[in-house]
C-alpha cells in the first residue's frame, strides 16, 4: 500500500506527527506532502523539529495568496504528484486549503481519500474553512471524527455509515506526549525569548498569574472597529489585572500596524506582544494560564484536556465539544465586549471543570492507520 499524506497550515502538523509516528511500524510505503501553505520557520519549520516529524518529502511551495490562488496552485501541483506517485490513498486533515485542494485534486484521480478530524461544523459559510470541511466531506471515502457530534453531522448529512469511524482526536496524541517535556520550561524564560523588541520593560519579571491571548481569523482582524473594540477591552479592562501574552499571528500583525493600534500595544503595561511560540513553550503557557482568549479551534481543544478557562472570540464554534455546556472550558463570546465582561468572573472566580472527551486518549494514530487498513 503507498500513502500520501498532506499538511499545509500550523495546524496541520501537530496532527500529522503521531500519524507518521505510527505508519512507519506498518510496512506501507509514505509520502509526505507540504503544500508549503505556510512556510515562516516559525509557523512550519519548527513545528517540524520539535514534534520529530520528517522534512517533507515533497514541498509544493504555494506560499501565500488569495484562496484561488492557493487552492488552484495548490492543485495544479499536487496532480502532478498524483500521476507520477501513483498512491493508493491520499490523507488530508483538518480543514486548512490544502485539505480542500488536494481532497479534490485525488478524488478526480480516483485515489482514495481520507479526512482525519471530519464532520465538525461551524454553520457559518462565511468561514473559508467551513467550505473546505463541507467539500472534503463530501468527497472522502474514510471519514474519521473526533467526537460523536462530528459523526452525527455527518449522518444527518447523507454519509453511509460504513464510511465513518468515531476515532478521537489526533492533537490530543501530540499533546499526551510532549506534555512532560513542556511541564519542564520555564514560563518567564518563555517570555524574554520570545517577547517582541520594544518592550524592555516588561519582560525582566518573575510571572505567576497570566493570561493568553491568540487571534487570526478575518472576523476578528480584518475590520478596524472590532479589533480597535478588543484592543481596548485588553489594554483597559480593570477586571483584568495580571499579565497578557499574546502570542501574534503574521495575520494579526498586519492589522494592528495597519489600523495605527500596534503602537498603543507596546506601551500598554499589561500586555507583553510575543512572536508566534513553538508548541513546547505554548504548551507550557497553557498548563499554567489563568485564562486563554482565543478564536483558534486547536486551543479550545487544548484547554479542555488541561482544564484552562477559555474565552472564545467567535459567534459559533464546530467544535461544540468544548463548550461549558457540553463538558469542556470554553464559553461563545462573539466578538462582543459586554458578553466578555459578563463571563469573565464566571471563568476567573470560578472552577472550571471538563471531562475528557472519548476517544481523546493518545491512541488516535492507531485507530485512524487501523481504519485505513481494514478499509475495503
Ligand atoms: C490558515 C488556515 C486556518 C488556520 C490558520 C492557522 C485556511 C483557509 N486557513 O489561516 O484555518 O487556523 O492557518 O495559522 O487554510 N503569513 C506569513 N507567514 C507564513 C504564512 C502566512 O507571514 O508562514 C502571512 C501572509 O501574509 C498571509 C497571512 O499570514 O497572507 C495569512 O496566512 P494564510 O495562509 O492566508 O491563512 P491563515 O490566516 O494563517
Amino acid at each position: 500500500m503507498k500513502i500520501i499524506s498532506v499538511v499545509g497550515a500550523r495546524p496541520n502538523f501537530m496532527k500529522i506527527a503521531p500519524f507518521i509516528k505510527e505508519i512507519k511500524k506498518y510496512n506501507i510505503e509514505h509520502l509526505l506532502v507540504h503544500t508549503g501553505q505556510h512556510y515562516d520557520d516559525e509557523m512550519s519549520l519548527y513545528f517540524f523539529q520539535d514534534l520529530n516529524i520528517p522534512a517533507a518529502d515533497i514541498n509544493l511551495g504555494i506560499g501565500s495568496g488569495s484562496h484561488a490562488e492557493q487552492v488552484g496552485n495548490t492543485m495544479v501541483a499536487f496532480e502532478k504528484v498524483l500521476i507520477e506517485q501513483k498512491p493508493d490513498w491520499v490523507v488530508v486533515m483538518g480543514d486548512v486549503n490544502a485539505t480542500l485542494a488536494c481532497s479534490i485534486t485525488a478524488k478526480k484521480m480516483h485515489v482514495k481519500v481520507c479526512h482525519i478530524e471530519a464532520g465538525l461544523r461551524s454553520r457559518d459559510d462565511k468561514m473559508p474553512e467551513e467550505i473546505n470541511r463541507l467539500v472534503t466531506d463530501r468527497i472522502s471515502d474514510l471519514l474519521l471524527t473526533p467526537d460523536f457530534f462530528s459523526t452525527e453531522n455527518l449522518i444527518k448529512e447523507g454519509v453511509d455509515k460504513s464510511k465513518i469511524h468515531h476515532v478521537g482526536n489526533i492533537m490530543i496524541d501530540t499533546l499526551e506526549s510532549n506534555v512532560d517535556k513542556a511541564k519542564n520550561k520555564n514560563v518567564s524564560e518563555i517570555i524574554l525569548k520570545n517577547s517582541l523588541r520594544g518592550q524592555p520593560n516588561k519582560v525582566f519579571k518573575n510571572f505567576t498569574e497570566f493570561g493568553v491571548i491568540t487571534m487570526h481569523r478575518p472576523s476578528n482582524v480584518d475590520n478596524f472597529a472590532v479589533l480597535s473594540n478588543i484592543v481596548d477591552f485588553f489594554c483597559n479592562n480593570k477586571s483584568l489585572n495580571f499579565s497578557l501574552f499574546w502570542t501574534i499571528h503574521p495575520r494579526t500583525k498586519i492589522k494592528l500596524k495597519e489600523f495605527n493600534l500596534w503602537d498603543s500595544i507596546l506601551r500598554n503595561n499589561r500586555i507583553i506582544l510575543l512572536n508566534p511560540l513553538r508548541y513546547h513553550d505554548m504548551l507550557k503557557l497553557n498548563l499554567d494560564a489563568k485564562i486563554f482568549f482565543t478564536d483558534s479551534g486547536g486551543i479550545q481543544e487544548e484547554c479542555t484536556v488541561l482544564k484552562t478557562p477559555c474565552i472564545t472570540l467567535r459567534t459559533n464554534t464546530e467544535r461544540p465539544i468544548t463548550l461549558i455546556e457540553h463538558g469542556g472550558v470554553s464559553i461563545l463570546v462573539k466578538n462582543d465586549i459586554k458578553i466578555i465582561e459578563n463571563n469573565l468572573d464566571l471563568v476567573l472566580n470560578q472552577s472550571v471543570y471538563s471531562k475528557r472527551p472519548k476517544y481523546w486518549d493518545g491512541n488516535v494514530a492507531n485507530r485512524c492507520l487501523k481504519a485505513i487498513l481494514e478499509y475495503n
